[in-house]
């Protein structure tokens, strides 16, 4: 079976991403590319500036990019992907919803909102049956749903492997690369020689969103993890790669070797765009790093090492793609569930 999917703002960054892995997928057939009013009506290639480290797929480059709204948007296009910026996101998401498309979407708009999904396929594929009260709330024919946060995304896993010893309260400290604040977020003169300790927003989505996707949503409402998240975010010098430093405390005892246990053994799903392993854990107390680290399964990887036992619970380190596992990767594979439960 074929889907005929098209990407919402497929000039950026994550737009870029998705282009690369979208480049011979075995069900997704591009079929329409989406920009700001500068872009529409240019060829791809002519419009985008292509910084992906491969080229740009010639089929894709001749394509021409039509303007953000539902009306430039073939009406045979299943599967929307949504790489907008937040504020435009939020203004032209729902014209695509009520005009029936199905969007899985990238931007922080909407993440909390109790009717949408916030979903990683390996973590908690239950969570899309929220769509039904979704359309019976805001009388959508289509359905949306959303990845979390590129920094959530890369410590939820392993939180999602521990809770089998009880979560309690998680503790984290993120080493951020540049390319999660898009091309022209951070400038060299800011970066090089430096670390930036906070960036705006990010504390809070971390806090939020790893609530929200350990929740429990019982068919009729979603009911957040009752344990505490505090998060501190730093930007590093490192182009990809998101590191991070967790302390979690968990109700039973869990020892740094049941730990890894749980990790290792802790399900992947069976989508086209998912690892065979979920969680790499390393025995090497140096690794994951994200120079070694970030492309393991293609990005789509989740690797953790450093297990340590604390005086009250347990640290260790993880690590993920951001614009793969933590943009593009994670909404691709968002709408590799949505078509394998049947909504699209
Ligand atoms: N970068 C990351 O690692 C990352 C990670 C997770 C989530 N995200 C989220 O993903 C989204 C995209 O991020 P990005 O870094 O790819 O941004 P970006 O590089 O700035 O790209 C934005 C895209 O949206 C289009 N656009 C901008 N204004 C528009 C408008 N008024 N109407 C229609 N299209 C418009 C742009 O088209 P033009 O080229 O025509 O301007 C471009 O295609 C954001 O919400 C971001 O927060 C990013």
């Amino acid at each position: 079976m074929t889907v005929r999917v098209g990407i919402l703002g497929a000039t950026g960054a994550v737009g870029q991403r998705f282009i690369q892995l979208l480049d011979d997928h075995s069900t997704f057939e591009l079929a329409a590319l989406t920009a700001s009013e500068d872009s529409a009506g240019k060829s791809y290639r002519e419009a985008a500036k292509w910084r992906v480290n491969t080229p740009i797929p010639d089929d894709v480059a001749e394509m021409t990019v039509g303007a953000t709204t539902p009306e430039d948007v073939p009406d045979d296009i299943d599967l929307l992907f949504s790489s907008l910026p937040s504020s435009v996101a939020r203004e032209v998401e729902p014209s695509f919803l009520d005009a029936g498309y199905v969007v899985s979407s990238n931007s922080s708009n909407d993440r909390m909102a109790q009717d949408v999904p916030l979903t990683i396929p390996e973590i908690n594929p239950g969570h899309l049956d929220l769509i039904e009260i979704q359309r019976e709330e805001r009388g959508w024919d289509g359905a949306l749903v959303k990845n979390p946060n590129c920094s959530t995304i890369t410590m939820v896993p392993t939180l999602a492997a521990l809770d089998e010893f009880g979560l309690e309260s998680v503790q984290v400290s993120t080493l951020q690369a540049v390319s999660g604040a898009g091309y022209s977020g951070v400038t060299s003169m800011e970066i090089i020689d430096n670390a930036i300790p906070h960036i705006g927003g990010e504390e809070d989505k971390m806090e939020t969103e790893s609530r929200k996707l350990l929740g429990t949503f019982d068919g009729a409402e979603l009911e957040l993890h009752r344990m505490d998240v505090a998060a501190s975010c730093n930007r590093i010098p490192t182009l990809d790669g998101h590191l991070e430093n967790v302390f979690a405390e968990t109700e039973d005892d869990a020892s740094p070797d049941a730990a890894a246990g749980a990790m290792r053994s802790y399900e992947s799903a069976d989508l086209p765009s998912s690892p065979e392993q979920l969680i790499h854990v390393f025995e090497d107390p140096e690794r994951p790093q994200p120079r070694l680290d970030r492309e393991r399964g293609g990005g789509m990887q989740i690797s953790a090492g450093g297990l340590q036992e604390t005086a009250n619970g347990l640290k260790y380190n993880c690590l993920a793609h951001n614009t793969i596992r933590g943009a593009a990767g994670a909404s691709l594979l968002n709408g590799e569930l949505l078509v394998e439960e049947g909504w699209v």
